[in-house]
């Protein structure tokens, strides 16, 4: 590879639809494990880089960016979330940082809902009884869950997702949305919610969605406190980061079943240990991590993460850079 091309490392492999073009790009050193690099083989591998491009479990600190020196410009995670990078240190030494919104949107809304609906009917309890043989009949009152229609979901945090959630439910189901919000947010049309403080949400809401972005101001948000103050019926479901919710609190709230179910995409740590509480209970839900998991999603994640990384080595505007 010629010395005149920047270096940069990635990594994981990405799909080849980002993939391809970078490594016609710059001189690229794609991590080939399917675990993510340990911490000294990811501080050795970005010596002397000008780009990193980084997943959602990288933790990207100063440590990093000492690690490689100045020659680094910019950082392209493959993430909408970057709640694994530094970014006032990246601020601080002048590196770009990019992120990948927008495309994930639909995908990661679709498993909000998928969640939802298998959190409220027991599906995935239910499909393992007839697994393990436990299928003797029909029974009237076996495997009882909660209807959507005409309920009230409670969205935290309304922004690209928030609102594709919202949508999709009160269109297919004809729900009543409030939601919470840092901000007035301007919603799009067709969409009728209502913006309340969040004690009201999660005491009037027969779903909950977690939707907001990781920040020490989210940190632990859903706690004890909040998780009682849920109707014994409601369902929980997070897609958003796992840290948003006090995890313990959640074990002795699903215990003492209420809420009635949870459906995490996400959780803390990920992966979750199979010794984790949580693991076992029988009335939550866990998926690993899987919510921008689709084709198309997953390629033009590809695709953006690569353009911010050839425009940051450019010295360009990232083509989505996090503010
Ligand atoms: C993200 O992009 O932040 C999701 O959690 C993974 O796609």
């Amino acid at each position: 590879m010629s010395a005149t091309l920047p270096r940069v490392f990635v990594t994981r492999r990405i799909p080849s639809s980002g993939l391809d073009r970078l490594q016609s790009f710059a001189d690229c050193v794609v991590w080939p494990e399917r675990l993510p690099p340990g911490r000294d083989e990811l501080l050795a591998a970005v010596r002397g880089c000008h780009g990193l491009l980084s997943l959602l479990s990288d933790r990207i600190d100063a440590e990093v960016f000492e690690a490689a020196g100045p020659s680094l410009k910019v950082v392209s995670n493959f993430a909408v979330g970057v709640n694994n990078i530094d970014l006032v240190e990246a601020a601080r030494r002048g590196i770009a940082v990019g992120n990948t919104p927008d495309v994930l949107t639909d995908a990661t809304a679709d498993i909000a809902v998928a969640l939802l609906l298998a959190a409220a009917r027991q599906i995935h309890p239910a499909a393992d009884s007839v697994r393990a043989g436990e299928w003797l009949t029909w029974e009237p009152t076996g495997w009882l869950g909660c209807d959507l229609v005409g309920r009230t979901v409670g969205i935290i945090g309304m922004g690209r997702i928030g609102q594709a959630v919202a949508r999709r439910l009160a269109g297919g189901w004809g729900m009543k949305v409030l939601y919470v919000s840092r901000t007035d947010k301007e919603l799009g049309s067709p969409l009728a919610a209502e913006r309340v403080s969040l004690e009201r949400l999660l005491t009037e809401s027969d779903f909950v969605s977690v939707h907001t972005d990781l920040s020490e101001q989210t940190r632990g948000m859903i706690g004890a406190a909040q998780l009682g103050l849920m109707k014994p019926t409601a369902v929980l479901v997070n897609t958003s980061r796992g840290a948003v919710i006090d995890q313990d609190a959640l074990v002795a709230a699903l215990r003492r079943g209420r809420p009635m179910a949870a459906g995490l995409d996400v959780t803390e740590p990920e992966p979750l240990p199979p010794e984790h509480p949580l693991v076992g209970l029988g009335n939550c839900l866990i998926l690993p991590h899987i919510g921008s998991a689709t084709v198309a999603a997953r390629d033009a994640m590809a695709e953006i993460c690569v353009d911010n990384l050839i425009f940051g080595l450019r010295g360009e505007p990232l083509r989505a850079a996090v503010k």
